[in-house]
């Protein structure tokens, strides 16, 4: 979670931005929750904003999101639910993995949606009743990802289940959802078969007395590649922070705008002569006199150590980076005719928006074998985040 103060960086200029910073443009999320309503109408929009919005702040984005018209928001856990409800969010939330540890009292309390996979369903039961308040659960199919939800043998049994306490009073089952596995490669054909099972699923739950509000199974990239997958809502993660859920689609491609860059203030330039061994292990050496540049931001800001040649952008150009990420820095290769004073304080951007030929988090996730969404959740509360189109 960022832990560093945030600041509006809207009437700053560059030049006084915090020495390291992942600056958040919100206008770029309100247009992203903008384009996946259009595309995904007449179904509502779900803003999943777990792991603090995948590194972009869970609480100034989830204002964005429903400020652009989400109706939705979707985190993995109970008290990242509670934290936007005590940041005064009274929208909707839907709070989807859980452990026998979780504080289902809290959620029923604060009316948060609970994903339930089955064996939840006694303890959400208890929540209620000691809240003196029917709980509101949304139902989960596995329909093939082998991760939570309940197994089609099992469906029916929890179904009925839940339809019991319903009738007792204890809760309501608000919804029936699934998560898909290969949304992400369009021509594969287990996903028709997760749609079928899904399908069969909401029949049966239909059939068993429950009066769904929202069948949702859509995540970003079923949202642009699978209108079949739309029902009546869709969960959007990855596209409304403007990033592409395809490996050969950029975000340009789609309508999406990049909300994150990350950029750090040069902290060193200096001049080398040919065969610097650059950073731990000397892995990189310099192949002719030059001048290097030393940019504030390692593995303990979440650059991940494991990047080759990660494209660092300054003054228009683009560098990479040389040697081993420290947990600290990252040094890049300004070549044999940088003038080393220009250098010192210039701003260095890891990634952003893309523009002009600069540097994405697509490319670091090539660089680092790697995708997208790990790029930017992993980037650490040590790095405040600014806030562009804040209070609009
Ligand atoms: C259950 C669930 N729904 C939706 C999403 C959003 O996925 P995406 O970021 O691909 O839109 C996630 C994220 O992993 C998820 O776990």
């Amino acid at each position: 979670m960022t832990s560093e103060p945030t600041l509006d960086a809207s009437s700053m200029p560059t030049t006084r931005l915090p020495e390291r910073a992942a600056v958040v443009d919100l206008d770029a999320i309100r247009h992203n929750v903008e384009l996946v309503r259009r595309v995904a109408a007449p179904a509502r929009v779900m803003a999943v904003v777990k792991a603090d919005g995948y590194g972009h702040g869970a609480t100034q984005v989830a204002r964005a999101a429903l400020e652009a018209g989400a109706s939705w928001l979707g985190v993995a856990h109970i008290s990242e639910a509670l934290a936007l409800r005590a940041a005064g969010i009274d929208a909707p939330i839907l709070a989807w993995l859980h452990t026998p540890d979780s504080n289902f009292s809290a959620a029923v309390a604060a009316g948060i949606d609970l994903g339930c996979s089955g064996w939840e369903l006694e303890a959400i039961v208890a929540a209620a009743r000691e809240q003196e308040r029917p709980a509101r659960i949304h139902l989960k199919i596995d329909t093939g990802l082998g991760r939570n939800g309940v197994t089609a043998d099992r469906w029916e049994s929890v179904v009925g289940e839940a339809v019991e306490y319903q009738d007792e009073g204890l809760l309501r089952v608000v919804g029936v959802f699934s998560h898909l596995a290969v949304a992400d490669e369009p021509t594969r054909p287990e996903t028709d078969a997760q749609l079928d099972a899904f399908r069969e699923a909401i029949a049966l739950a239909e059939d068993a007395g429950c009066d769904l509000a929202v069948r949702h199974i859509a995540n970003s990239p079923a949202i642009f590649s699978r209108p079949d997958a739309h029902f009546d809502l869709v969960r959007a993660g990855i596209a409304i922070y403007g990033l592409s859920p395809f490996a050969d689609q950029a975000s340009a491609d789609l309508g999406l705008r990049p909300a994150m860059t990350l950029r750090a203030t040069l902290s060193q330039a200096k001049r080398v002569p040919a065969d610097q061994g650059v950073s731990y292990g000397l892995t990189y050496r310099t192949p002719s006199a030059g001048a290097l540049g030393l940019v504030p931001l390692g593995y303990a800001d979440g650059v991940p150590r494991t990047s080759e040649r990660g494209p660092v952008r300054i003054a228009g150009r683009t560098y990479t980076v040389a040697g081993r990420v420290a947990m600290d820095q990252i040094v890049v290769d300004l070549g044999p005719d940088a003038d080393t004073d220009s250098f010192l304080g210039a701003e260095a951007v890891l990634f952003g928006a893309g523009d002009e030929g600069g540097p994405t988090a697509d490319d670091w996730a090539r660089a680092t074998g790697t995708i997208n969404y790990e790029i930017v959740t992993r980037i650490s509360g040590r790095v405040p985040r600014v806030y562009l189109g804040d209070g609009e």
